[in-house]
């Protein structure tokens, strides 16, 4: 039997956070801080495996339904992991690209997200994807309106794709859900068409390196066969 090779694009449903700090009777931003940990870990783990891309998501266009002070406290948080992670990406060869809309965004987060973009487009190594203000519904009426904007009247699948937030970033082969959930949420539903699933109990607080390899080697024993035989 064939056994699948090391998938060149993983993308990874982090979720968990609250419930992690919900059981130490911590708030819930604790979670999400020691979930920016798990995210250096896990990025430290596809780096030494080779993966070539990764996509995190990390923030839905669903999430800014939750409380204020918690959305505050995420771009709170998410504009200190942009910092750490713009140097370590400018030393370990490392690319940021966004997927998602701007709109809502404060201005602060997408001048060092743009800066971030700018400063590690030559890079060579892994390509972190960060899924932000994200809806997968929202990128593929998105990606139909500019084509319409462009003019066309007859749209194909090939179309669709390369009018996708990130054109040129290879579809999933393998999507991670941690914490017990086994739902895609309005995440990659045109680049999943053929992914693999792995879902996981792990809360994403407690996810590291040796997680990521277990995904990675089930996914490795897995067959894919694309609707073939
Ligand atoms: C899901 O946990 C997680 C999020 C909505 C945010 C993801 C954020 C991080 C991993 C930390 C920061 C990292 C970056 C890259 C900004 P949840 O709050 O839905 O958990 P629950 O389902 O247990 O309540």
């Amino acid at each position: 039997m064939q056994q699948n090779q090391i998938p060149t694009h993983i993308a990874i449903i982090m979720d968990g956070n609250g419930r992690w700090a919900k059981s130490r009777h911590l708030p819930r931003l604790a979670g999400h801080r020691e979930g920016a940990k798990a995210v250096e870990r896990t990025l430290k783990g596809a780096q030494k495996m080779g993966i070539k891309f990764i996509t995190l998501y990390a923030f839905s266009t669903e999430n800014w339904s939750r409380p204020k002070e918690e959305i505050d406290g995420l771009m709170t948080l998410l504009s200190h992991v942009l910092d750490n992670y713009s140097q370590q990406a400018i030393q370990q060869n490392m690319r940021l690209w966004v997927s998602g809309s701007r709109e809502g965004l404060p201005p602060s987060i997408l001048e060092k997200i743009d800066r971030t973009v700018k400063a590690t487009a030559g890079n060579t190594g892994l390509t972190v994807n960060l899924a932000l203000n994200y809806g997968a519904r929202q990128e593929i009426t998105h990606a139909v309106n500019l084509l319409l904007a462009e003019g066309k009247t007859n749209i194909s699948s090939q179309d669709i794709s390369a009018h996708l937030y990130q054109p040129e970033l290879p579809d999933p082969e393998l999507i991670i859900r941690t914490s017990g959930e086994e739902r895609l949420s309005n995440f990659l539903l045109w680049q999943s068409a053929y992914s693999e699933f792995y879902f996981t109990p792990v809360l994403w607080p407690d996810f590291d390196e040796t997680e990521l390899q277990k995904a990675v080697t089930e996914y490795c024993q897995r067959t894919r066969r694309f609707g073939g035989v």
